[in-house]
């Protein structure tokens, strides 16, 4: 389906943007819609921005007469939508936002599609596809083994319960209406242009800022981390043949304890940006998260089978790649800086 138009929300976030550029380069045309709240940068887009085929509009995905005039002008083939709020300790903060518009306004957002679709004849109609980009917390904490793409939902945070609850309107919609939807999951992603909230890029703006590296409980929490640029290659097998009703999950295959990141990363610094001492003796251990789930693991043995798809960067060659496009790209961390950015790890309030 190249050369077709897909609606891709949240494309000036992280994930998104890198979304955007792959799938110009692969030939479609990329209306991005986004509100640009606090995670949404403009900066990220640079490298697509008066691309002919790229359309930049500003809006929030539950307007449903922004939404609806944009569907009529453009006639997307794909509606991706990844806008969302993403950040557990905000929604620990407070979880309205993450109601508003991971459950609220993807609701909206639905019912605006649905509309569209059924406005659509042959093989338009046929080959529309609402895809929802949804997370592995949204399993909830695994000791052992993997979630499948069967597994049940057992959110535990706020943040995690939102985007399970989107998805499950992501579902009704389809089985209900038949709007023809499906969800793409991914684990832990990193990368170039993360906002410094999430954990490897936040430990990277404290150390270069001559901070303490604030380490929740003892660091003893797994992730399973993912490069940006093989997640949104997955995602692209998804646009161009995901089915509806079906769920993919991608995963890096990279399980790394926090404490064992943050050291990597430490060492990384040390060699590229030596401080009096090591970043290693900056760590610090402070009051866990509520709730915070110890593990997240997910096979990605039916993205291997249905797309051939597999990680291709391991987390030893892409932690460092990402470092050093923080410590090169210092115009884009100052502007985040410029905003008053402190970090919002529970245990650094000052409250
Ligand atoms: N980053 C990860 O590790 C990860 C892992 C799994 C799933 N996800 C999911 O992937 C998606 C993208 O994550 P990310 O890390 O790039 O997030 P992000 O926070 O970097 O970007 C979110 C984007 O959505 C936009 N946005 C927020 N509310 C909006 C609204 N109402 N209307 C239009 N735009 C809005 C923001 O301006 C921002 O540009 C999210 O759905 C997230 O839940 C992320």
């Amino acid at each position: 389906m190249k050369n077709s138009t897909v609606l891709i929300t949240g494309g000036a976030g992280f994930i998104g943007s890198h979304l955007v550029e792959a799938l110009l380069a692969a030939g479609y045309r990329v209306v991005n819609l986004d509100l640009l709240t606090y995670a949404g940068n403009l900066d990220n887009l640079a490298n697509v921005e008066g691309h002919e085929p790229y359309t930049f509009v500003r809006g929030n995905i539950g307007d449903q007469d922004l939404v609806g005039a944009l569907l009529a002008e453009h006639r997307p083939a794909t509606i991706f939508n990844l806008a969302a709020e993403s950040h557990v300790d905000r929604s620990i903060d407070d979880a309205t936002d993450f109601i508003d518009t991971n459950v609220g306004a993807v609701q909206r957002l639905l019912d605006t599609s649905l509309k569209h679709w059924r406005s659509l004849a042959g093989a338009e109609k046929e080959s529309f596809r609402f895809i929802q980009m949804s997370t592995d917390e949204t399993y909830g904490s695994i000791a052992t083994g993997e979630f499948t793409e069967d597994s049940p939902y057992e959110p535990n945070s706020p943040y995690a319960a939102s985007k399970a609850a989107g998805d499950h309107f992501v579902r009704a919609y389809r089985v209900t209406y038949g709007l023809p939807t499906l969800i793409a999951r991914a684990s832990n992603t990193y990368g170039p242009r993360q906002y410094p909230e999430k954990l490897i890029p936040h430990m990277i703006v404290c150390a270069l800022g001559g901070r303490p590296l604030p380490v929740y409980g003892q660091g003893l929490n797994v992730r399973d981390w993912m490069f940006v640029t093989d997640l949104v290659r997955g995602l692209a097998c998804v646009v161009d043949a995901g089915l509806p009703g079906e769920t993919y999950n991608f995963a890096g295959g990279e399980e790394w304890k926090n404490i064992d990141t943050v050291r990597s990363l430490c060492a990384h610094l040390d060699r590229c940006v030596p401080a009096a001492q090591s970043y290693a003796a900056t760590i610090t251990y402070v009051t866990d998260r509520p709730g915070h789930d110890l593990r997240y693991a997910m096979s990605a043995d039916k993205v291997g089978r249905v797309f051939g798809w597999k990680p291709q960067v391991s987390f030893a060659a892409g932690l460092p790649l990402t470092i050093d496009w923080y410590l090169a790209n210092t115009t884009w961390r100052q502007s985040i800086l410029d905003t008053g950015y402190q970090g919002t790890r529970i245990g650094l309030r000052a409250s």
